[in-house]
Order: structure tokens, then sequence, then C-alpha cells
């Protein structure tokens, strides 16, 4: 357990962390989103701070109080995310994609507010990929030896269990962790708590029990300075 004294053991360091969900804009009224509230951003954000760390905090659309010690960078879209993540991992020694990003945006931004057709009928949107921002900085590691980590949230389906998507999934993104949330039960967003297994891509696994988002933050940096001190020291 953590005492009120933190560890400093983030001193010296410096991390970026992505918070909240991206938005796709439509026209200039609309966009498609998701739920992402940055709840678990901003707690990976105020934890690292606690541990003495340099944080830059890349946040997209997130409604909630400045993390006490970041830096905070606001983007709308993943576009924006990309360029902002991608510029900041340039002097990281470690990268925490916690945001959600829409995989898709609109292949074209109507100038105009869209209108409805007055015969009934309805548009349809033409969707085209988003960058995988998280392939992106692994693949590509700015730093040599920084610790990239991952989030996702999965439920089980006929191809495999939770953790066999997961394991997939850390290998395809060529991250360094990757932290999985079981959503079968329900969804989590906006839920002040979480539960989550954290794997790495050398075999660990953490299981975290049910707990705060910020018990979580703390049980992530433990397993990211465990690999920095690995890698640097
Ligand atoms: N991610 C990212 N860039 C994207 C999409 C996702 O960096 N364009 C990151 C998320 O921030 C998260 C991780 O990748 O850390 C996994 O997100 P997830 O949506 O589970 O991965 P996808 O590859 O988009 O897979 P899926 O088809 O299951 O949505
Ligand atoms: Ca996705």
């Amino acid at each position: 357990a953590r005492g009120v004294a933190p560890t400093l053991d983030l001193a010296g360091r410096h991390v970026v962390v992505s918070a909240g969900g991206t938005r796709e804009p439509l026209d200039p009224v609309r966009y498609l989103g998701n739920r992402s509230s940055g709840r678990q951003g901003y707690a990976l954000a105020r934890a690292a701070a606690a541990r003495g760390a340099e944080v830059t905090v890349v946040a997209a659309n997130v409604d909630l109080p400045d993390p006490a010690g970041a830096t905070v960078v606001r983007v709308g879209t993943t576009a924006e995310l990309h360029d902002r993540v991608v510029a900041a991992a340039a002097r990281a020694d470690a990268v925490v994609m916690a945001a959600a990003p829409a995989d898709f945006r609109p292949s074209e931004v109507s100038d105009d507010k869209i209108k409805k057709a007055g015969d009934g009928s309805a548009p349809t949107i033409t969707l085209v990929q988003n960058d995988d921002i998280l392939r992106e900085i692994s693949t590509h590691r700015a730093r040599p030896g920084s610790v990239v980590v991952g989030f996702a949230a999965e439920t089980g389906d006929a191809t495999g269990s939770v953790l066999d998507l997961a394991r997939a999934k850390l290998a395809r993104k060529g991250c360094d962790l990757l932290v999985v949330n079981d959503v079968s039960g329900g969804a989590v967003f906006g839920s002040p708590d979480n539960e989550a297994v954290v794997l790495g891509a050398d075999g660990a696994v953490v299981e975290v029990p049910h707990g705060t988002k910020t018990a979580l933050a703390h049980v992530i940096w433990d397993e990211v300075v465990r690999r920095l001190d690995r890698q640097f020291d």
C-alpha cells in the first residue's frame, strides 16, 4: 500500500498520458464520438506527478479539472491527438495511451450544417480509418528504451477469451504493457472504479482487483518503473 509520502521513483522522468475520447466532425455542429470520460488518464497523470514525473497530458474533450502538476494539451480529433502525442513522445520516457481515439472519421466534413432532404431519405456517411497512434509510437520509438502502454476494453467472443484477444492486441500493437478491462458485464465508462489485468510483452500478468482508478494508475506506474529501471540504469 502507498503511504502519505509517495516514492519519487519517477523523478527526472518525462511521461506522456493521453486521456478522453476524440470527436470527429460531420458538419459545423455535429460529431462522431464516444463516452470516454478521461478519468483514468487524469488519474494516471496525477499519480505520475505525485511520484515526481514531469507530466504532459494530451486531453481529448475532457471535462474535468486539470490534474495537479501536469501540463495539459487539448485536442479534438484523432488526427490532432496523433500529432500532439507523437510530438510529446519525442522526449518521453513513457507514453500511456489511455485515450479512446475514434477509429474512423467521416471521409468529408460538410462546411454547412447537413439538412434533411424533405422526402424522408437519410444521408449516407462514408468513413475512413484513422491512424493507429499506439502502434506507430510502439513500432517507431523516438527514444530507445522508452516504455509504451496501451489500454483495451474487451469482451470475449467466439474467437477467444478476453485475455486471448488482449494478448493478440498487445502483439499487434507492439507496446510493452496492455491494460485490459473486461467489459463483458457492462460498460465501465464514467465509473470512478476500475478492475483490470496488466499484460506485459515480456509475459507478465498482473491482476488488479476492483478498486479506484488511482489505485490502478499506481500499479501501472509500478510496472513502467520496473521496465525503465531495467532498460536505462
Ligand atoms: N489506439 C490508438 N490509436 C487508434 C486507436 C486506438 O492509439 N487509432 C490505442 C488506444 O488508445 C488504446 C489501444 O490503442 O490504448 C487499444 O485501443 P482499441 O480500440 O482496443 O484498439 P483497436 O486497434 O482500435 O482495436 P478495436 O478494433 O478492438 O477497436
Ligand atoms: Ca478502437
